[in-house]
This record gives C-alpha cells, sequence and structure tokens, in this order.
C-alpha cells in the first residue's frame, strides 16, 4: 500500500508543503474569527487557553494528520481504510474520513459567506466608501451591506465558483503559485498594521492587556470548548485537510518539526491580528464583543483615517481574501479527492460538485444576517452559528481525538516508526502527548461543557 506518490500529484518540495499547510492554516480563521471569539470570551485568560491548546493538541493532532496521509498516499477517507487494513485494525476507523468530509463541507458552507464579505470590502475600499469613516459610519455601513440577502449572497457565489475553479486546476498548478507570493505580502502588511497600532491608536497597551492579562473571572465552561474549537479551526485540524495534503509529501522530512513551523505561523498571524484589532477596538469605544462583525467595523476606520488608506485597505483585503482561499481549497480538498478516487471523474466535476452542494447550503448562512436572522437553530443561533458552532467545537475536536488515538496506538509501530525516523527525540515526546495528553484534553473539554 505505502506508495510514494499520490496520483493527485506531489509537492515540489518540503517548502510547498509548509507553504500549502499554512495556507490552509492562515485564512479567515486567524484574521477573522480569532480577534471576534477572543472579544466575546473575555480576551486573555481565552488566550491563554487558546495558546495551550495549539501546543499541546495542535502540533501533536497536525502531526498524526501529516503522518497518517503521508503513509495512505489517497484521500482521507481511502488512507483511513488502508492504513486501518495495514495495520490490522477494524475498518469502521475510515470513520474519521466521513466525519471530516462532512466538517469540511458544513465549515465550507459558511467561510464562503463571509469570505464574501471580505470580497466586497476590496471594492468597497477601492472605491473610497470608508474614507473618514468613524465607528458608527462603519458599523453602519456593516449592517447594511449584511442586510442585504442579494449582496451577501452574489459574492457567496462569486467566492465558491473562485475556490471551485482554482481546486479544478490541481495540487501544483495555482496553489503554489498563490501561497508562495501571497502568504508573506499578508504577512509583512499585517506587520505594518500592527506598527500603526502601536504608534497611532493610541491605546496599544490596552490592546495588549487585554489580549494578554489573564483575567479566569470571564473564563466560562463554554469558552474553554471555544478556545478549544478555535485551536482546531485555526490550525485546520480534526477533519483531514491536513491528511489530505500530508499525502502529497515528500517522503525525506520531518513530521514533528513541519507541523510545529505550520502551527507558529499560524499563531503569530492570529497574534498579530489581534493586536492591531484590539487597539482600535478600544480607540474607538467599541464594544470587544462586538460578533462576526468585528474586523468588518475595526479596520476600515483605521484604512478610513490612515495616509493612502484607500489603497492599503483595498490591498489588504485582497490579500485577507487570498488567505482565505488558500483555506478554502484545502476544505474542499478531502472531498474531491475521494470523489476522483470513487466516480473515477476528473478534478473539475468533483470540484463542481462539492462546491456546488456547499454552495447551497451556504444559503442558509448568506440568510442569517437578513431574511433569516430571527430563525434560531439550537438556542439562540442562526444557522451560520449553528453550522460554526457544531463543525468547530464538536466534529473537529472529534475528528482530532479519533486521529490522535489512531495514529499513536492503533497504527502498526513499525510503520509508524519508519515514518518519524527523521524526527529523533522528538518523537518520543509526540508519542507520550497524543497517547494520553491530547485526547484525555479533549475529552476533558468536552465532559466539562456537555455534563
Ligand atoms: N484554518 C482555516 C482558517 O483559519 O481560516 C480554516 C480551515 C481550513 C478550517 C481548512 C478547517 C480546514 F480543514
Amino acid at each position: 500500500m505505502a506508495t510514494s506518490e499520490s496520483m493527485h500529484g506531489m509537492w515540489s518540495s518540503r517548502l510547498m508543503f509548509i507553504l500549502a499547510a499554512a495556507g490552509s492554516a492562515v485564512g479567515l480563521g486567524n484574521i477573522w474569527r480569532f480577534p471576534y471569539v477572543a472579544g466575546e470570551n473575555g480576551g486573555g485568560a481565552f488566550v491563554l487557553i487558546y495558546l495551550a491548546c495549539i501546543f499541546l493538541i495542535g502540533i501533536p493532532i497536525m502531526s498524526s494528520e501529516i503522518l497518517l496521509g503521508r503513509i495512505g498516499r489517497q484521500s482521507p477517507i481511502n488512507t483511513m481504510r488502508s492504513v486501518a487494513a495495514s495495520s490490522g485494525a477494524n475498518p469502521g476507523w475510515q470513520l474519521i474520513g466521513w466525519m471530516g468530509a462532512l466538517a469540511g463541507f458544513m465549515i465550507l458552507s459558511f467561510y464562503s459567506v463571509i469570505a464574501g464579505w471580505v470580497l466586497s470590502y476590496v471594492f468597497q475600499m477601492g472605491a473610497g466608501t470608508f474614507v473618514g469613516a468613524d465607528a458608527e459610519a462603519a458599523g453602519a455601513h456593516f449592517g447594511e451591506f449584511t442586510g442585504s440577502v442579494w449582496s451577501v449572497t452574489a459574492w457567496h457565489t462569486v467566492f465558491m465558483i473562485m475556490t471551485i475553479m482554482i481546486t479544478a486546476r490541481g495540487v501544483g498548478r495555482g496553489l503554489e503559485v498563490a501561497v508562495k507570493y501571497l502568504m508573506p505580502a499578508l504577512f509583512v502588511l499585517l506587520a505594518l498594521l500592527v506598527v500603526y497600532a502601536a504608534f497611532t491608536s493610541g491605546h496599544f497597551m490596552e490592546g495588549v492587556q487585554f489580549l494578554f492579562s489573564f483575567n479566569f473571572d470571564k473564563l466560562t465552561g463554554n469558552s474553554v470548548l471555544l478556545a478549544m474549537g478555535q485551536a482546531f479551526f485555526t490550525l485546520s485540524l480534526g477533519m483531514g485537510a491536513i491528511m489530505a495534503y500530508g499525502a502529497y509529501m515528500p517522503k525525506d522530512s520531518s513530521v514533528i518539526g513541519t507541523a510545529t513551523m505550520i502551527a507558529l505561523m499560524d499563531t503569530a498571524v492570529a497574534l498579530m491580528s489581534g493586536l492591531v484589532i484590539f487597539p482600535l477596538v478600544f480607540a474607538n469605544g467599541l464594544p470587544s464583543a462586538a460578533g462576526p462583525g468585528l474586523m468588518f467595523v475595526t479596520l476600515p476606520i483605521a484604512f478610513g483615517q490612515m495616509a493612502g488608506g484607500q489603497l492599503f485597505g483595498c490591498v489588504f483585503f485582497i490579500l485577507v481574501s487570498f488567505a482565505a482561499i488558500t483555506s478554502a481549497i484545502s476544505l474542499v480538498e478531502p472531498a474531491v479527492a475521494w470523489v476522483v478516487e470513487k466516480l473515477n471523474t476528473s478534478r473539475a466535476a468533483g470540484a463542481w460538485l462539492i462546491g456546488g452542494v456547499a454552495w447551497l447550503v451556504g444559503l442558509g448562512s448568506a440568510f442569517s444576517t437578513n431574511i433569516w436572522s430571527d430563525v434560531h437553530f439550537i438556542g439562540e443561533m442562526t444557522f451560520f452559528d449553528t453550522m460554526d458552532y457544531v463543525s468547530n467545537n464538536i466534529i473537529l475536536p472529534l475528528g482530532g481525538i479519533f486521529i490522535a488515538v489512531f495514529a499513536a496506538w492503533i497504527l502498526d509501530g513499525r510503520i509508524r516508526d519508519e515514518e518519524m525516523a527523521r524526527d529523533g527525540g522528538l518523537y518520543g515526546v509526540w508519542r507520550v502527548v497524543t497517547r494520553f495528553v491530547a485526547p484525555v484534553a479533549v475529552a476533558i473539554v468536552f465532559i466539562m461543557t456537555f455534563l
């Protein structure tokens, strides 16, 4: 079974794998979701738990996904089937792949809606809509835009078509080029914004304090679950995205070292986004718990007031769109790879099929800020909130536990030793953390939240 090449193509080098996986990890989860979820959960203590989850749960599980993908060299569903078979395990383990494909659908459906907001902001920034805007104007504008069912649906459609078209082109072409140039550009622009927030907002330290002073009073059982869900979401874990990418990774690189690099890049982008957004929140007297609109209100104010902001703002939202697209592609990849293997069709057909269904489901999220804003599914949650909550906080961590348990307990030890040979001493640490710490930690958070 363990072939050395995948039928879907291969990354041209280890660096390309790192860039692609970082492209999957760095996305709306860092720039849009991290600040607003941290804001809604009181900041500091939430951030601390989030960081603990990245290191104790995220890196071990990311390593497990890379490992399994690289052994199986197929879609996560078929990888799990073949790796389970060669380890003499129950074929039921392929459920991991199925659950992952389902989570990918669910996440892509709402991800595309938010990415659509970003696309629309590219044009609005460029057109100068926010020049000189204050907090009130930016907020009103955001409300008006998301309140329009036509605008939101149209941009959701545009984003989904872009995702489908790039996915259809395959692993090497398109995607590699995009991540090679656009990810570093995003990083640089974000760094410039941190400097801007540090020198001109006048409230930088307040932002720093909000993010890094650990006030545990504000922490509830549910916010611990949300911090863990955010860690899974931001690293693209628990649903096979990294497993699918691992399938195209060359054999001769270390697994844990690679996973650690990706996690560090991802965390840096999230923290930088927080350091841009919260000083602006405090400088403009905005509520830190503003919810999903946080980025769409704070950043336009900053761009609207800085010299050259019209151009910078436009470029920034373009880069965020690219970050979103490189993530969206990884959300469809597991399902598309499976469709190609199963139905023996072209990538293009697979991409249109999966993307089309996700678009349809996504309409529910597109409607959640307008015609369905009063329709609630779980408790007070709209369709969008429900998809987000269930996929990120339940399915991803559950998938993560299974992946960790499989990789560290069930997988044939000889295959694992061989794959991890390049990881040296870290391999021993990974085994202990992945066998005991990561699954137990996820289980405890679940039990604390739901019992
Ligand atoms: N990690 C992406 C982000 O932070 O925006 C979102 C994501 C991509 C989640 C791929 C899950 C996934 F499989």
